[in-house]
C-alpha cells in the first residue's frame, strides 16, 4: 500500500488520511477515522464513491468495459474455461489442475441432492407463485436443514457450506420452475455436467428421454459463468451485510436472492424481455426511446445502463454471440425480439441522450431472448442469474468472513427528522 495521503480541511482544521493502493484500480482514502476525528459522516447514497471493503476476487474497469475473475478476463474464461472451473477459481483464488478440477467436480456432483423433506416446502406456495418468491423461501429454508453443521469460523465448514449452495442451487431452481409449470420434480444425475444436469432437471418429464443438447448445454454454462460474480454490486453487498453479523450462510444468499429479484438488478432481464415484447415491433422503437428520455416517465429502457460500466458490458457482448448461436442451433431464423432488440441497440448507440450518458446494453440486454429460446419462462431469468451468481455471493461472504479486519457493517446516516420533543396526551393533539 502506498504512504500517500489525502488532506482534508474540515472546520477549520486540517486533517490528514491515508491512500491505500490496490494492485490495480482506484485507491482509496481510508476515512475510518473521520467521524472519531472531526465529529462528521461522509455521505454518499447509493455508494457511488464508496468502497465498501478490500478484495481480490473480482475487478472491473467501467471506462474499459474490462471484467476480471482473480485476474482472468470474462471473455477467455468464457470462451476456454467451463462454470465449474469458474466456481473453483472464484473460491480459492486459481485455476484448478486436472486432478484439483477433477476432485471440485466429485464434491460438487455429490451435493447436488437436497433433503427430502424440503420438496415439502414448494407445496405450501401457489403453483402461479413467482419462482423468485420460492428460491426466496427454499434457499432460506436450507438454513434450518444445516444451521447446526455451519460453524462459520471452521474453514472446513465453510467450504462445505460454500460448496452445497452451489451444488444444491440447479436443484432447488429447477424444481421451483417444475413446481411452477406443475410438473414432476426430476433428481440431478451424477454421470451429467453441471448445466447439462440442470436442462435435464428442468425438461425432462418422467414420460420419455430427455436427450441433452450439448450446444444449448454450453450456452448455459457460459451463461452461467457470465452470471458468477461482479464485484460489490447490490445483492453482493446485501450477502455481506447479512454475513458480517455471523448469520447462516444460506440464510446470508437468501438475502442475496431477494436483493436480486429487483428489476434495477438482476430482475432486469425479465423486465427487458417484457419491455421488447411491449415495445412489439420495430417501428414502435422511437416512441420508448423518447419515454427513456423524458424526465417525466419513468420508463427506462431495461438491459441499459450500469452503475459501473460507461462503456459496452463486456458480458453483453458474450450474451449477444451466445444468443445467436442458441437461435441457430433452434433453427430460430428470425425472432422478431431480437429485431427489436438489435435495432433499439442500434438506435439508443447513437443517440446523443444515450452517448452522453454512456449507457450501453448491459448484461441484461441479450439474455432473455437467449434463456426465452432455450425454453426458459421469463420468470426463471432472475432464477437462473440467482443460481449463477450463488458461487459469487459465497466467494466474497468466505472472503469476508476470513476477513481479520472485518466488523459488523453498521452504516450511518444524516438525520434531517423532528428534533427532541416531548410527547403530548391525544387530548391535546
Ligand atoms: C445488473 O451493479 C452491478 O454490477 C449489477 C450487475 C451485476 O452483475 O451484479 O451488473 C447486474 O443489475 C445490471 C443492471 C440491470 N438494470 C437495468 O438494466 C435497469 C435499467 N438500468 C437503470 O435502472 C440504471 O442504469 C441502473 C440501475 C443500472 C444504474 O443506475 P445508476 O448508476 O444509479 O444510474 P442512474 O440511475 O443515476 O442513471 C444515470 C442517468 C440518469 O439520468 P440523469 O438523472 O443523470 O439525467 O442515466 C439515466 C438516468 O435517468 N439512465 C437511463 C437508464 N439508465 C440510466 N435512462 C434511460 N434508460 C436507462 N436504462
Amino acid at each position: 500500500m502506498a504512504d500517500t495521503t489525502a488532506k482534508l480541511n474540515v472546520g477549520g482544521t486540517d486533517q490528514e488520511y491515508s491512500v491505500l493502493d490496490g494492485s490495480i484500480g482506484p485507491s482509496v482514502v481510508n476515512i475510518a477515522s473521520l467521524y472519531k476525528d472531526t465529529g462528521m459522516f461522509t455521505y454518499d447514497p447509493g455508494f457511488t464513491s464508496t468502497a465498501s471493503c478490500e478484495s481480490k476476487i473480482t475487478y472491473i474497469d467501467g471506462d474499459e468495459g474490462t471484467l476480471l475473475y482473480r485476474g482472468y478476463p470474462i471473455d477467455q474464461l468464457a470462451d476456454h474455461g467451463d462454470f465449474l472451473e469458474t466456481c473453483y477459481l472464484l473460491l480459492y483464488g486459481d485455476l484448478p489442475n486436472k486432478a484439483e478440477k477433477n476432485d471440485f467436480v466429485d464434491r460438487v456432483t455429490y451435493h447436488t441432492m437436497i433433503h427430502e423433506q424440503m420438496s415439502r416446502f414448494f407445496s405450501g406456495f401457489r403453483r402461479d407463485a413467482h419462482p423468485m418468491a420460492i428460491m426466496v423461501g427454499t434457499v432460506g429454508a436450507l438454513a434450518a436443514f444445516y444451521h447446526d453443521s455451519t460453524d462459520i469460523s471452521d474453514p472446513h465448514q465453510r467450504m462445505i457450506a460454500s460448496l452445497r449452495m452451489i451444488a444444491k442451487m440447479p436443484t432447488i431452481a429447477a424444481m421451483a420452475y417444475k413446481y411452477h409449470v406443475g410438473q414432476p420434480f426430476v433428481y440431478p444425475r451424477n454421470d451429467l455436467d453441471y448445466s447439462a444436469n440442470f436442462l435435464r432437471m428442468c425438461f425432462s418429464v418422467p414420460c420419455e428421454e430427455y436427450k441433452v443438447n450439448p450446444v444449448l448445454a454450453r450456452a448455459m454454462d457460459r451463461i452461467f459463468i457470465l452470471h458468477a460474480d461482479h464485484e460489490q454490486n447490490a445483492s453482493t453487498s446485501t450477502v455481506r451485510l447479512a454475513g458480517s453479523s455471523g448469520a447462516n450462510p444460506f440464510a446470508c444468499i437468501a438475502a442475496g436472492i431477494a436483493c436480486l429479484w429487483g428489476p434495477a438488478h438482476g430482475g432486469a432481464n425479465e423486465a427487458a424481455l417484457n419491455m421488447l415484447s411491449e415495445i412489439g415491433s420495430v417501428d414502435r422503437i422511437p416512441e420508448f426511446v423518447a419515454r427513456a428520455k423524458d424526465k417525466n416517465d419513468p420508463f427506462r429502457l431495461m438491459g441499459f445502463g450500469h452503475r459501473v460500466y460507461k462503456n459496452y458490458d463486456p458480458r453483453a457482448k458474450i450474451m449477444q454471440k451466445t444468443c445467436h448461436e442458441v437461435l441457430g442451433e433452434l433453427g430460430i431464423k428470425d425472432d422478431p425480439l431480437l429485431d427489436i432488440a438489435m435495432e433499439l441497440e442500434k438506435i439508443a448507440l447513437n443517440d446523443p441522450y444515450f452517448v452522453e450518458k454512456k449507457l450501453y446494453p448491459n448484461i441484461d440486454f441479450y439474455s432473455g431472448i437467449t434463456l426465452r429460446a432455450l425454453g426458459f419462462p421469463t420468470t426463471m431469468f432472475t432464477v437462473l442469474f440467482a443460481l449463477a451468481r450463488t458461487v459469487g455471493w459465497i466467494a466474497q461472504w468466505k472472503e469476508m468472513v476470513e476477513d481479520p479486519s472485518q466488523r459488523i457493517g453498521r452504516p450511518r446516516q444524516l438525520y434531517t427528522g423532528s428534533p427532541k420533543r416531548d410527547y403530548t396526551p391525544i387530548e391535546q393533539r
